[in-house]
């Protein structure tokens, strides 16, 4: 036997997507056999208005004249039977419609839980603003599915059954000639429909790239202009937009083509039903009313036909969406909870790196080319380890203090040590529990990291306070702030407590946000703190504040200063020194300054600088 290579089947990769769709939505398949029916009695009800016509055509209207009586019992059946079809078909839209807004919502939960929790070391929090524009377009293109393609699926596709059964009981070799005329429609429409779809797709990347290029153009200008860049960037912006517009005249092309083809064929089909009608004659047993009660079938049939182009396109962005929702579902979410989890000791936590190597799979590799899964291949070239082969011991209480050049991997260290990633191989452990057996809660209860820039949420002061922990009160909050030196602070802003931080904290400097994101780690009171300082410029006044409070929360608790002011690590108990990835140099201050490595080497320009 010959070894056949099988295509990719695309229906079947759209069915199992559908399937998968239906799993994570349970609400969606909750009922639906009773709908499908509910849709099958209203769709068959309608049906047989065309039959009754033909009854009252064949045996109401006689020779003889008008057989009131049965005519008026058939007019009576059939307001029954619209009247049963409207309810039906009301009920079944109604069920479909209550049922896809509560898969949707569902979705769109699950979704979110999913986007918050994806892992720093696959998406950073650019990355996962950007999943969430997606998927919230995603979710819009499957709402707009279920108000209108799946409806038409159900009503459209019910109506098409119960009518080819109902005229292959008619008159089977009828049925055929009309089935068989009207395949090639089907084909037809398929072929513009696959290109259609294809054109749509570029038009609808186009589309993305010209947005994009926009933005950059407006926001970037400065730029451009003091490059000189302006012409040329305006050139390549130009040449995307012609391209766009090709694009969707060519979709244009292929869209207008549809309505035709399908007239055409219906036309055709008639005809073909009629001429066969004519040549059998009534010795086939067929009569008028039948004919007319067939001819009235075949156009029922063929109108969803026509429809079905633009339901298919819509399913298949639905798909298409369904398709992403599903990938973004799949990316590994961040560090796992334990499923033996380990409570942390009571006592000292000592910190505890062993061996640790750390990527960032982030960028797209050549087996990973959207860079949304993790491929396990940590180190490739284009994710390089940025922590190689560290081990490290920071016994409870100490203050050390982490320094190096831009990119060498302090924030990475405390990310580790915050578990917001799990190491490519090697062991954090706090208290000598590694950090993959402690529950979450667990670890965020004994330690804060404050991020380098940390995020506060439209609303007061207060709130950005109350979020760590609801119970803490407005004294409460007085009495932290008056520990931490930071009354007069609170003092100078307009409101005091009740101060409106804006939209993301932006009506506070950067140095403020830090602030309050330490002044927020107090009132969680951890007993390990982690502090990422700003590297952007903080105005002297601020900064001082920032140390005095750091100091202030210091005192009885392990901290780790990712410091970008030699100050901050002067006073720290042990100075580490970071390069690519490696502590090059690890004691205290006055070693570090005998030794004369790079720290030192820091130090005399500092003292130089400052004339200290
Ligand atoms: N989310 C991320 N995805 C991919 N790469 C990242 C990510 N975060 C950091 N990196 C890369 O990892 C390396 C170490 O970054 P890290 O932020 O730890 O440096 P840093 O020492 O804190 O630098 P800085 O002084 O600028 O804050 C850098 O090469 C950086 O580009
Ligand atoms: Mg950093």
């Amino acid at each position: 036997m010959k070894a056949i290579a099988m295509p990719v089947d695309r229906s079947t990769s759209a069915i199992s997507i559908v399937s998968r769709g239906l799993a994570l939505s349970p609400a969606l398949g909750r009922g639906l056999g009773v709908t499908v029916l509910l849709a099958m009695l209203g769709t068959g009800t309608r049906v047989a208005i065309p039959i009754l016509v033909q009854l009252i055509i064949d045996r109401g209207i006689s020779d003889d004249g008008v057989d009131f009586g049965l005519v008026a019992i058939l007019c009576l059946v059939s307001a029954v039977v619209v009247s049963l079809s409207a309810v039906s078909l009301r009920s079944a839209i109604r069920r479909l419609g209550m049922r896809s807004e509560e898969a949707l919502y569902g979705l769109r939960v699950k979704l979110f839980e999913h986007i918050h929790g994806l892992s720093i070391s696959y998406h950073n929090e650019e990355k996962k603003g950007a999943l969430v524009a997606r998927v919230t377009s995603d979710i819009e293109t499957l709402g707009q599915f279920f108000s209108w393609g799946a409806l038409a699926w159900l009503l459209d596709g019910s109506l098409m059954f119960v009518i080819a059964v109902i005229m292959l009981s008619y008159d089977w070799l009828l049925a055929i000639v009309a089935l068989v005329v009207a395949a090639p429609l089907v084909y037809g429409f398929r072929r513009v429909q696959v290109r259609l779809v294809k054109s749509y797709e570029k038009a609808r990347t186009l589309n993305g790239s010209y947005f994009a290029e926009a933005a950059e153009f407006v926001n970037g200008s400065d730029v451009l202009v003091a490059y000189g860049q302006r012409d040329a960037y305006a050139e390549k912006l130009l040449v995307t937009m012609r391209n766009r517009y090709k694009a969707q005249i060519r979709a244009g092309f292929f869209g207008a083509l549809l309505f035709p083809i399908g007239e055409l064929f219906s036309v055709l089909t008639v005809v073909a039903v009629s001429v066969m009608a004519i040549v059998r004659g009534p010795e086939a047993g067929l009569t008028l009313g039948a004919v007319v009660g067939f001819i009235f079938l075949t156009y029922r049939f063929l109108e969803p036909v026509a429809e079905f182009t633009e339901i298919i396109d819509n399913t298949q962005a639905a798909v298409a969406g369904l398709t992403r929702i599903i990938e973004v579902l799949d990316t590994p979410v961040g560090p796992p909870e334990p499923l033996d989890p380990r409570p942390l000791p009571a006592g000292a936590l000592d910190i505890t790196f062993s061996k640790v190597w750390f990527a960032y799979q982030s960028r797209p590799t050549t087996q990973d080319p959207d860079g949304s899964r993790g491929t396990g291949l940590d180190g490739t070239e284009e994710n390089p380890f940025v922590v190689r082969n560290l081990g490290l011991e920071i016994p409870f209480g100490q203050h050390v203090a982490v320094i190096g050049s831009t990119g060498s991997g302090k924030t990475t260290l405390g990310r580790l040590v915050s578990r917001l990633v799990d190491p490519s191989s090697g062991t954090v452990s706090i208290g000598g529990v590694p950090l993959s057996d402690v529950r979450r809660d667990d670890l965020r209860s004994v330690l804060t990291f404050v991020p380098q820039e940390p995020f506060l949420f439209d609303g007061t002061i207060l709130s950005n306070l109350q979020f760590v922990d609801a119970t803490a009160d407005k004294e409460m909050c007085l009495r932290v702030a008056d520990q931490l030196g930071l009354d007069e602070w609170l003092r100078g802003l307009p409101d005091g407590l009740a101060t409106r931080v804006g939209e993301r904290g932006n009506d506070l400097s950067a140095g403020e946000r830090q602030l309050v994101a330490l002044f927020r780690s107090a009132i969680a009171a951890p007993r390990i703190l982690v502090l990422d300082e700003a590297t952007s410029a903080v105005d002297p006044l601020i900064e001082v504040r920032i140390s005095r409070a750091f100091d202030v929360l210091a005192a009885g608790r392990t901290t780790i200063a990712i410091a970008h002011r030699l100050s901050t690590a002067m006073r720290a108990d042990r100075i580490l020194v970071m390069d690519a990835g490696v502590i090059v140099e690890d004691g205290t201050h006055d070693e570090l300054v005998t030794r004369g490595g790079r720290y030192s080497s820091l130090y005399e320009a500092w003292v130089v600088a400052t004339g200290g």
